[in-house]
């Protein structure tokens, strides 16, 4: 005994069942681009995503490329905010976010300020989250008179705090100046308290956080900062769940990993700029999430 309305919801039950993001295709995937590149290093990484998922819309944000990637970072995340917010808005079903090293911050940064963003997931590829302290060619090039024990004399002050390395610098045998002077990583961690960020709701609204590393990355210090882990003040890497913003979900991380959102992917063998352009890591770490 069916009325003619109970008739017209039964043939729409299949309609509403079918996976949001199929009805036209694949979502876009925006991809933000590291330090010292920009979108001509990524590609190889737009072919991989056009090869397995045809007609997904793909745009590598064209902006603070090479030298001037060292430009501040949240002046960095204004201009990718302007950047991102059209494509954002065209996509009903949401938008995935891959970004590359330096970009991953600048994309935690993005997702933890815009209120209504509608990231989908967002894919880390090596980038260190947790911060970086390493002595390696990016740094010379930066601070050719420097090692890894002496860059917080230049980078934590209101000069260093200009470059963008320096808003990642984190120095474990200098955690209260890092605190005091880093003007960037803190604040996204929530190791030092804000009222204005509201971080942790932004975060949330992401439906799934993929994080890509792997210890021959050569560049990221120590490489676990690419899942959240990071050195205690002996320099031992404590892993991400002993992580005192992990044990307090001060930004939601705990809370994402308790939903079942929190995916890692570790593989050996890759050099840091070599992720973009690897295909056994897109098949392995990337390609299933992009839908
Ligand atoms: C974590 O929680 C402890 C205990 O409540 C508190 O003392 C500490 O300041 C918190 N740390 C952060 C980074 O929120
Ligand atoms: C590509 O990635 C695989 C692991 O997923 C690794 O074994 C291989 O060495 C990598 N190749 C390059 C050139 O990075």
């Amino acid at each position: 005994m069916t009325t003619p309305i109970a008739a017209i919801l039964l043939l729409l039950v299949p309609v509403l069942l079918l996976p949001r993001g199929r009805v036209d295709g694949y979502r876009p995937v925006i991809i933000v681009h590291g330090l010292f590149d920009g979108p001509k290093q990524f590609q190889k990484m737009v072919l991989f995503i056009k090869k397995t998922h045809p007609g997904t819309e793909v745009t590598v944000v064209d902006m603070y490329n090479h030298m001037s990637s060292l430009k501040p970072l949240w002046k960095q995340v204004q201009g990718f905010h302007l950047a991102i917010e059209p494509i954002m808005m065209k996509a009903l079903d949401g938008v995935h976010m891959l970004c590359f090293s330096q970009g991953g911050l600048i994309c935690r940064a993005l997702l933890s300020t815009m209120p209504n963003h509608n990231i989908h997931t967002f894919i880390a590829l090596s980038s260190p989250l947790a911060g970086q302290y390493g002595d390696t060619d990016y740094l010379q090039r930066v601070f050719p008179s420097f090692m890894k024990t002496t860059v917080f004399r230049v980078c934590y002050n209101r000069v260093g705090q200009k470059v963008s390395i320096c808003q990642y610098w984190n120095d474990p045998h200098h955690r209260s100046s890092y605190l005091k002077n880093n003007k960037f990583l803190p604040l996204l961690n929530g190791d030092t308290p804000h009222s204005k960020l509201k971080c942790k709701e932004n975060f949330l609204r992401i439906k799934k956080l993929v994080l890509i590393g792997g210890p021959d990355d050569g560049v990221i210090t120590p490489w676990q900062s690419s899942h959240f882990g990071f050195y205690d003040s002996k320099e031992h890497v404590v892993e991400m769940r002993n992580q005192e913003f992990y044990r307090n979900d001060t930004f939601g991380l705990k809370t994402l990993s308790a939903r079942g959102d929190l995916s890692l992917c570790l593989r050996a063998g890759v050099k840091h700029i070599h992720w973009h352009s690897n295909f056994t890591v897109f098949t392995d770490c990337i390609e299933n999430w992009l839908t």
